[in-house]
């Protein structure tokens, strides 16, 4: 049986994955990596360790089902977007950890930029906002504060990658420093109608064109890896992890959309060769270019803390052992017992964008439990995006009918039941919920040939389960009240 492979290198872990034509996982290898924190806000990862762990899970994968080197048709990559590596092209070795998308070092600088040159500039050309959340400023603050570093990009030694980047290079024995433009659309630092690096921003923010890779499409045979565990396999897809699940989730309409549940929540809306700009806190960003086919865009309601507030809650609180837990706990109790959590761990982004946020527990009485905390914390997430999507709404000016949900949270039956109950739309769940990782092997296998068109992979796509909303109006009215307090105290945290 021919199989196709698919990396996702995540904020948490790494995996591999083999999938078979109808989109179904033959087998997976994982592996979690260190988060590390230096100081209050910063958040990075080795990313020796990464490239290590990559080549582990591929083996680990292939071992599981006795996959031999002939049955892999091609190879896809999806990844945490935003996080940043600067590494020597002769040494392979990173100048220093890879700064993770979460971190938020640059926020001073990131106000200091809004105040000179203004976000409107930036959203314009590329989509985005000035925050702590993308790469550009995350390069900066590399080139300016590791010795040695400016010097070697300016002479051609240093190479910058996101980490779709550094796995490409990793796998292709350096032969290859390439992005996609999903990806490099995340860096702040691309043009989002020529598609190309935009001059007058590297020159803005002082930044060498040397250290960039090549942009290419999602979806080419873009050449061969020789890493020992998948060496001669084409790699032929690389899509950023939430544009990888909206190909997974085959929303190739515009008018689409899917809501991510991993580390953070990420909605995407596909608005077709159309770029729409926000008027109301969201991305404008690339979905996917499938080889010489049309761009295709996106809004995105970014939301930074979700998963990991249930790995937070687990790891520094220890009120729950496994994060699986959290279910259980939050079903003991009948409800949030007047008790918010609002996780603004790196600052408050989609649709508020406020850095000097800070996460808040209001609402607390001696009546609280550790049941109420749980429930707080996982309706956290579900308050989260229908902030999200509210705006969403407004940007597209018509409302979302259903929302199509993926990623790991989406096993949590109340968490799904809940917001169903707040968004007032059903909510539904697919067989296949690695949909990120099916993503990147779909444009894998669109180039190759693996899958002749699109029309293929939506057949692959059924119904697991759909969540109704049950709420009634006064109750779901009162917990959005509360959020909607919250969220204020949470904004003003620093004032
Ligand atoms: O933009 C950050 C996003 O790509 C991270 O995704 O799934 O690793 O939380 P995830």
């Amino acid at each position: 049986m021919k199989v196709i492979a698919a990396i996702d290198q995540g904020t948490t872990s790494t995996r591999c994955i083999f999938v078979d034509r109808k989109g179904e996982i033959i087998s997976v290898g994982q592996k979690e990596h260190k988060q590390i924190f230096p100081k209050p806000g910063w958040v990075e990862h080795d990313p020796i360790e990464i490239a290590q762990n990559t080549l582990e899970v591929i083996a680990r994968a292939r071992i599981q089902k006795q996959i031999q080197l002939n049955q892999i048709v091609a190879c896809g990559i999806t990844n945490q977007r935003e996080t940043t590596v600067i590494w020597n092209k002769k040494t392979g070795k990173p100048y220093y950890n890879a700064i993770v998308w979460q971190d938020t070092r640059v926020a001073e600088r990131a106000d200091a930029l809004e105040k000179e040159i203004g976000s409107e500039y930036f959203r314009k050309k590329t989509g985005l906002p000035i925050t702590t959340y993308f790469s550009s400023l995350k390069i900066q603050w590399l080139l300016e504060n590791v010795p040695g570093l400016r010097q070697d990009a300016e002479e051609g030694l240093a190479l910058f990658g996101n980490m779709d980047t550094f796995t490409v290079w990793h796998l292709t024995g350096g032969k290859l420093h390439i992005t996609d433009v999903t990806n490099a659309s995340r860096t702040q630092l691309m043009n989002l109608e020529t598609l190309d690096w935009d001059e007058e921003i590297l020159q803005k923010l002082n930044i060498p064109k040397s250290i960039l890779p090549e942009i290419r499409s999602s979806s080419e045979v873009y050449g061969d890896i020789s890493a020992e565990p998948l060496a001669g396999v084409p790699l032929a897809g690389i899509l950023g992890d939430q544009q990888a699940a909206l190909v997974g989730q085959t929303c190739f309409e515009a008018g689409e959309a899917k809501n991510t549940y991993g580390t953070g929540c990420f909605m995407l809306l596909n608005t077709g060769t159309k770029i729409v700009h926000s008027k109301h806190g969201l991305l404008t960003t690339v979905a996917y270019k499938l080889g010489e086919s049309e761009v295709q865009y996106a809004l995105e309601g970014s939301v930074a803390v979700t998963g990991s507030l249930v790995q937070w809650v687990r790891d520094n609180l220890g009120i729950i052992k496994e994060s699986r837990d959290i279910e259980a706990l939050a079903a003991s109790v009948e409800d949030n017992g007047g008790a918010y959590f609002v996780p603004a761990f790196s600052g408050l982004y989609a649709p508020y964008w406020e850095s000097s946020a800070r996460g808040i527990i209001a609402g607390l009485t001696r009546f609280v439990s550790k049941g109420h905390i749980a429930r707080a914390v996982l309706e956290a997430t579900a308050y989260q995006t229908l902030d999200v999507l509210q705006a969403m709404e407004k940007d597209a000016g018509l409302p979302l009918s259903t929302l199509k949900v993926d990623g790991g949270m989406v096993v949590n039956e109340l968490l799904m039941q809940f917001q169903a109950d707040m968004l007032e739309v059903p909510v539904i769940r697919p067989k296949m919920i690695e949909t990120t990782a099916l993503g990147a092997a779909y444009a894998a296998g669109l180039a190759t040939g693996y899958w002749a068109t699109l029309e293929d992979l939506k057949a692959n796509w059924g119904e697991d389960k759909r969540w109704n909303p049950q709420m009634d109006a006064q109750k779901r009215l009162e917990h959005q009240k509360g959020w909607k307090k919250a969220i204020e105290r949470a904004r003003n945290w620093m004032d």
